[in-house]
């Protein structure tokens, strides 16, 4: 082995209060690197661990304060829980004694006698597991730092894109009335493009508004404006809303509902789970019909949207809900992965409960539960 510096391997404060075996472990810690500190007894020791030492080697059997007392104190100190500590310890000692100091919070033990490599060996071990933990808390505190950054970012972005594209909506709207008023009902090749502009327009609305929604979950500002609303009502509107996009995947869309059902909620967000669920049937569907069924008992309502197209696959049933989550290809479908996740938080602020049964024969059964009171 090449001749290490002294010092050139860090700090190592030794606490012991007998002269004769502190200047033999000093004198090792010395010849393998290491500079030294040193303590005659438990309480110089705990005021020396303040001077920030790399590790500390720490003999259990101090006549002041013993060693495992002077651990624990270092461990429930914030300014030295981090040094990790070596305890050493008479020959023979019995294991329970060992167990107490690892307990005490020690992050290693040595029983006497000791070689300089064996001791060596183990301060270089404990300062290693120390560096990581070290740089694993660096790196956890860039990532959320880098994490606050993203979604304060896509929450700004998402506002900023918000403004000239509502403004272009107004726009597009007041065309298309402009231009219904000149044709008296018959609708020309203009108009027709117009429509279609009319929906992308809609379609980037309903992303922004997404991209928004995570944002705001992720910084842990999501809240629910509660107010009593018919359910009903709110499925009708989201399903009669759909009509002309059903219509044009060659699909139907129908609602099947047992009457009125009011409830405290928030009537926009739980709009956009059954947006969700709807647009989803339709996308996945293999145009085929599509049935949303509203119902209730005492506790409980219940929206289910069942479609019969291309199905999820077991193992994706609980994935699906994470944030940005998906179980198709993008190459086949488009989307982002971020409305089953939406729609998770917002039932489950709720007090509800969303997921996927296992649909008879082909396609989807997604199932929302809200309690009624
Ligand atoms: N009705 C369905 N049939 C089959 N798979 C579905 C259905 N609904 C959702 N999925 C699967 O769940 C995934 C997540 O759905 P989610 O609505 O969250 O995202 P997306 O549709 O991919 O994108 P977007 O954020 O644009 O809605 C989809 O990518 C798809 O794999
Ligand atoms: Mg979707």
């Amino acid at each position: 082995m090449s001749a290490v510096l002294e010092g050139q391997r860090g700090r190592v404060l030794n606490v012991n209060d007998e002269a004769a075996s502190r200047h033999s472990v000093s004198q090792m810690l010395r010849t393998s690197g290491f500079s030294v500190l040193e303590a005659a007894n438990g309480s110089q020791g705990l005021a020396r661990a303040r001077e920030a030492p790399d590790a500390i080697v720490l003999d259990v059997r101090l006549r002041d304060i013993s060693g495992y007392e002077v651990c624990r104190r270092l461990k429930a100190a914030p300014e030295t829980e981090a040094i990790p500590v070596l305890l050493t310890s008479a020959p023979h000692t019995a294991s329970e004694n060992r167990v107490e100091g690892l307990e005490a919070g020690a992050d290693g033990y040595l029983v006497q006698p000791f070689e300089a490599s064996e001791l060596s060996a183990t301060v270089g071990a404990l300062l290693r597991i120390r560096a990581a933990e070290r740089d694993a808390k660096r790196l956890a505190g860039d990532l959320a730092e880098a994490v606050e950054i993203r979604d304060d970012f896509m929450s700004i972005a998402s506002h900023e894109l918000k403004t000239p594209l509502t403004s272009l909506q107004l726009q597009l709207d007041g065309i298309a009335r402009l231009l219904r008023g000149r044709e008296n009902g018959s609708e020309s090749a203009l108009g027709k493009k117009l429509a279609t502009a009319i929906r992308q327009t809609d379609r980037l609305s309903v992303l922004i508004d997404d991209l928004l929604a995570v944002a705001t979950i992720s910084q842990g500002r999501f809240t629910l404006e509660r107010s009593e609303a018919d359910l009903e009502r709110v499925v009708t509107e989201i399903v009669e809303g759909f009509q002309a996009e059903a219509a044009r995947a060659n699909s139907t869309l129908t609602l099947h509902s047992s009457g009125p059902v009011k409830l405290r909620i928030d009537p926009l967000r739980i709009g956009r789970v059954v947006q969700t669920l709807v647009s989803n049937a339709i996308k996945y569907g293999c145009e085929r019909p599509v049935d949303v069924t509203l119902s209730h008992a005492a506790e409980q309502a219940r929206i289910a949207v069942r479609d019969h197209g291309i199905g999820i696959a077991p193992a994706d049933r609980k994935r699906i809900f994470g944030r940005f989550e998906r179980a198709v290809s993008a190459r086949n479908y488009g989307g982002l992965g971020m409305g089953l996740y939406i729609s998770h938080r917002i039932v489950e602020a709720h007090g509800g409960t969303i997921h996927v049964e296992p649909a008879e024969g082909i396609g989807s059964l997604f199932v929302v539960e809200l309690p009624t009171r």
